[in-house]
């Protein structure tokens, strides 16, 4: 509600009507800052355009109410307008609201507390835009601040990169926003292999000038995929990894976060400086461990080191790759070993990964209706936000095409996933 020493209230009503006694108890009692009451039109027209008052109750006749509403909104839109008409027709209420009127009052028919009561339910819903407008402006300073969400493993070959590809893939399709995936396995990075884009810059091209880095120096170095999708590649020599710096990483984020919805970083398999600074900074964290002994291992060790040292406190979804598992090792048997809920599982289906990824097609584009198609959309549909349960235990109903009949598609013209040369 906004406060009433604030409120400044104009009444435009006739020179008859100037001492009528509602008029008079908001102006005497009511506790507003300033009530003023006029009885020409013109006059008050004048005084809402010098003052900007917080409210003006129009008491005229329909016609002249709406004149006057409508002359108030075009030329005074914060100010909100009350009118008092005797009683309207239906046509004449549309045509008052149609001209800005926040509510109508029949004249001789209301109780003075009525009109207080609309009073405030138009302040309390001023109140509510302007904190709003408030919000949404702090919204877009601290935007251009994306989401940053980190895909790593303790344990490398699990699926980090097919999960971190797919995930910014479909991102990239259900939010229609701007989504970059930055590989940040900085040896043998391989996201941009498993998309089919090849390109000599990347990220190794950005760190001599970090401090200097704006949109042109962006453009060429951010490969473009067809999904809209824009990738920052790892660089191309495994030794360069060594040149790149916390402090470079940072930089590269701020100005990747400032100009995406979504950053998503592969990462490799090492807890070291790089790794330990992108979960720190991180809005998601997606661990990635399959159900097999060695991974596991390594995932219950890195979690009992994230607890402790408060790394990854309650932004970490553990992602189960490649389960249900052939030999049938139970959820329950996971989670209790980890001592960590698991939050998404995607299914084992060497076939179609290995046809996807050989092919560089990310699955949620070559076999979005698959299990394991749907499980990697279900998995983006949370990080973005949305109330789905990203488990998904047994097969959907619509069966997945096989890699045969993707072919065949593909040879019939269909659609075209050709993998280019290096
Ligand atoms: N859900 C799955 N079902 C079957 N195969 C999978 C699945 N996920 C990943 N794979 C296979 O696992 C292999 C490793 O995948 P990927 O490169 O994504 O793992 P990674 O953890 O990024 O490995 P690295 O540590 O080398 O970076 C790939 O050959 C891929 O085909
Ligand atoms: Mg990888």
């Amino acid at each position: 509600m906004l406060d009433d020493s604030s409120v400044h209230i104009v009444v435009i009503t006739a020179p008859e009507r100037l001492d009528q006694e509602w008029g008079q108890r908001l102006a005497n009692q009511a506790g507003f800052a300033r009530v003023d009451v006029v009885g020409v039109v013109q006059a008050g027209l004048d005084l809402v355009r010098q003052a900007h008052p917080t409210i003006v109750i129009v008491d005229r006749d329909s016609e002249q109410a709406e004149a006057c509403v409508r002359q108030i909104f075009s030329t005074v839109p914060a100010t909100m307008c009350i009118a008092i008409v005797p009683k309207p027709d239906v046509g004449a209420l549309r045509r008052l609201v149609a001209a800005g009127a926040r509510d109508v009052m029949v004249r001789g028919a209301f109780q003075y507390s009525e009109l207080l009561e609309s009073i405030r339910s138009l302040l309390s819903i001023e109140a509510d835009r302007r904190t709003y407008a408030l919000d949404h402006r702090s919204g877009s300073q601290a935007a251009g601040k994306g989401k940053l969400v980190v895909v790593f493993s303790p344990k490398g070959g699990v699926g980090t990169t097919t999960i971190a590809t797919n995930l910014a893939v479909a991102l990239r399709q259900m939010s229609a926003g701007r989504v970059v995936l930055a590989d940040c396995s900085l040896q043998f990075g391989g996201a941009g292999v498993q998309l089919n884009i090849w390109s000599k810059y990347t990220i190794q091209d950005l760190l001599p000038r970090v401090d200097e880095i704006d949109d042109t120096m962006l453009a060429p170095v951010l490969q473009q995929h067809s999904s809209g999708l824009q990738i920052l590649l790892a660089p191309t020599s495994p030794e360069a990894a060594g040149d790149v710096s916390t402090d470079q990483i940072d930089i590269i984020l701020d100005r990747l976060l400032e100009r995406n919805d979504y950053v998503i970083v592969d990462t490799w398999s090492f807890l070291d400086d790089v790794v330990g600074a992108l979960l720190r900074r991180a809005n998601e964290i997606l661990v990635v461990t399959t159900p097999e002994v060695p991974a596991l291992r390594n995932t219950k060790q890195f979690l009992e080191f994230a607890r402790a040292q408060n790394l990854v406190e309650g932004r970490l979804t553990l992602v189960l790759n490649r389960f249900p598992s052939v030999d049938n090792i139970a959820l329950q048997d996971v989670q209790q070993h980890l001592r960590h809920q698991v939050g998404a599982n995607i299914p084992s289906e060497g076939r179609l990964i290995a046809y996807s990824i050989n092919r560089g097609v990310p699955i949620v584009l070559s076999h979005p209706q698959s299990w394991v198609g749907q499980s990697l959309l279900k998995l983006a549909a949370h990080v973005a936000g949305d109330q789905v349960n990203p488990l998904s235990l047994t097969p959907n109903n619509r069966a997945a095409k096989s890699p045969e009949a993707t072919e065949e598609k593909e040879r019939r013209g269909l659609f075209r996933f050709v993998r280019r040369e290096a």
